[in-house]
């Protein structure tokens, strides 16, 4: 799978991604191309930006070169690619949305704002002619689009096959089932004052099933009533 950015940080990437199992599996079970947006300003200043019509504070990305920078991006991809633009304004990401991500085989090209915002020409224009979605990570507002852009990757990464060392643990955790997970505990068995719950040490695995199940219900009835609500309700 190959995954685009687009940002005028690209010594931001990969980060954080090059760790881990992301950073294992990068090179291999995706690849990551990155794409500065300044190589596309026309003039020799490189500029990028400018004053907002109307007036108001900061500054707004210039429309000719986000369009440009983007259609050198598409012209990476054989297939379209899902096209994807980090904003406060856009639909709320979740787990769910990673999985449909991950589903595009052809990938996916990040379009990372910053200053504040994007001529809204140029986004209407991607949404119009390559279904250029605006996605937010939640209701926060950062200084732009790379941290967002690198929580989407490595969310829609752990669906990709063979990322995850352990295949099962994809679909045991929090928010696959609408409830949080349980909790975990390693050894010593005994550590201050706290022991590990007896049921964990009893070999039962039926039991040990039943008791995570009954913890994860009950995290989730107490931290996120709202989750708790959906996963009654689909009974
Ligand atoms: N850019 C700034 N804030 C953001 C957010 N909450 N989600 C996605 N992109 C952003």
């Amino acid at each position: 799978m190959l995954i685009t950015l687009v940002t005028i940080f690209p010594e931001m990437f990969p980060g954080p991604l090059a760790h881990s199992l992301t950073g294992k599996s990068l090179g291999k079970l995706w690849e990551l191309k990155i794409i500065n947006m300044r190589d596309f300003a026309p003039d020799k200043h490189k500029k990028v930006d400018d004053t907002p019509y109307g007036g108001g504070a900061g500054m707004v990305m210039k429309p000719d070169v986000v369009h440009n920078a983007l259609k050198y991006a598409l012209s990476f991809y054989d297939k379209p690619p899902k096209i994807i633009f980090m904003s406060p304004r856009g639909y709320v990401f979740s787990n769910q949305t990673a999985k449909e991500l991950s589903k595009n085989q052809n990938g996916m090209i990040i379009l990372c704002g910053r200053y504040e915002g994007i001529d809204q020409r140029v986004i209407d224009h991607w949404r119009k002619h390559h279904k250029l979605q605006e996605v937010s990570i939640g209701d926060y507002v950062l200084f732009g689009g790379e941290i967002p852009a690198m929580v989407v990757i490595e969310s829609c990464l752990r669906f990709i096959p063979g990322i995850m060392g352990n295949s099962e643990s994809v679909n045991d955790e929090s928010f696959v089932l609408d409830l949080l997970e349980y909790s975990q505990y390693t050894k010593p068995a005994i550590w201050k004052e706290y022991n590990v719950p007896s049921v964990l040490l009893s070999g039962d695995h039926e039991k040990i099933a039943s008791w995570r199940i009954a913890q994860s219900k009950q995290i989730t009835q107490e931290v996120r009533p709202d989750l708790w609500k959906r996963f009654i309700s689909r009974k």
